[in-house]
């Protein structure tokens, strides 16, 4: 039988079409908010003070009054920036940690970087037409960066004294002069971290991505980090104290050998800290999540492709590993005990597994 099809309501479409153009909006909003951080534009008007012009910005920046006048007003549009007239302007106090202090751990500007390069969305278009992915090298070391900096003011803020202390002995064990290694390292933050926090140790990171180590590499500076491009498979047998898999597992074409691998270059007491997106495994109460539909959309450009790059590729997603999922696929690769801790990182939980 056809389906009747009746004409929809003029005032839904406006809402519905308005709801689109504010998706829009977001796109430039977050390219707005990449050139203030570019530019220094925030730490500027933050030193400038409340009720500041272009006309001053401009003086303690050497940039064009005009272009900034702009900018300030595109920031009040958005709401980032407070102004009646669009001649004054005031970077807000709860604006500090989140746009110019890049210790802070709610700093969020650096992770508003430009969309995806138009060849890295061809490959993803292409992907929906093939149903096979495109590897983490494909998005380039813009793409290795950009990813980096959404989860790097976590990583430097609460691995050391909030994660850590959570995995019994672990501490002790890192001050004593460990063996770790960090597989889907990326830009190895998170071993930067440890070898500043615990020098004694031997520190190695493994990814597959020739972009990714790059990065690295530039980034390590004189820290005992060795880079690897490889992956599980180089890891020698039973050789580390503690494996970090950071917002990666889910990444992977198959995560279930690669969790075998990681259980065999374990000794009997050692450990694997998992970081993975925070989610529940029940779309509707996923739903909860305000920042949702960005997890989805990062998990179709990015996480999803990198997860089907491979033949029978897993393809997790994004919210691939829920606390059951992960229980799962820990117990398969003989992993005695899979616990979870919750630090109430609003992205990530952690998981600690151990054989
Ligand atoms: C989202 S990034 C996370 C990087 C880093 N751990 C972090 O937290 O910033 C995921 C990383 O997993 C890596 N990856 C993908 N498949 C992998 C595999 N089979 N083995 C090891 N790493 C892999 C990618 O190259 C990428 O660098």
């Amino acid at each position: 039988m056809r389906r009747m099809e009746t004409a929809p309501d003029p005032d839904r479409v406006k809402a519905y079409a308005l709801a689109v153009w504010q998706h829009k909006q977001g796109e430039l909003v977050a390219l707005m908010a990449h050139l203030g951080d570019r530019l220094d534009l925030y730490t500027a008007l933050h030193a400038s003070g409340p009720g500041s012009t272009a006309e001053q910005l401009a003086q303690r920046t050497g940039l064009d009054a005009r272009f900034l006048k702009e900018w300030l007003r595109a920031q009040a549009a958005a709401g980032l920036v407070q102004s009646d007239d669009g001649e004054s302007f005031t970077l807000p106090a709860e604006a500090v940690p989140v746009l110019v202090d890049r210790e802070a751990r709610t700093f969020a500007a650096g992770a508003l970087t430009p969309p995806l390069p138009p060849s890295v969305l061809d490959g993803v278009a292409e992907a929906f037409r093939t149903g096979s992915g495109v590897l983490y090298d494909r998005l380039g070391a813009e793409g290795a960066r950009r990813i980096a900096a959404m989860g790097d003011p976590w990583t430097r803020t609460a691995l050391v004294p909030e994660v850590l202390p959570r995995v019994d002995g672990l501490v002790e064990r890192l001050h004593a002069g460990a063996d770790v290694a960090d597989l889907g390292c990326g830009t190895a933050l998170a071993l930067r971290v440890l070898a500043e926090a615990f020098p004694g140790g031997r520190y190695h990171g493994y990814d597959p991505s020739s972009v990714a180590i790059g990065a690295a590499r530039e980034l390590v500076g004189d820290l005992p980090i060795e880079l690897h491009v490889a992956g599980v498979r180089a890891m020698p047998e039973g050789a580390f104290d503690l494996v970090l898999t950071f917002d990666a597992l889910h990444d992977m074409a198959h995560p279930d050998r690669v969790a075998a691998g990681v259980r065999q270059t374990l000794p009997d007491d050692g450990v694997w800290l998992v970081k993975e997106v925070r989610s529940s495994g029940d779309f509707a109460r996923d739903r909860r999540n305000p920042v949702l539909a960005m997890l989805y959309g990062l998990s179709v450009t990015t996480c999803l492709p990198s997860g089907l790059s491979e033949r029978g590729g897993a393809g997790l997603g994004t919210l691939g590993l829920p606390p059951q999922a992960m229980e799962e696929l820990g117990r398969e690769a003989g992993f005695g005990s899979v616990e979870q801790i919750d630090i109430r990182e609003p992205a990530n939980v952690y998981y600690v597994l151990r054989p």
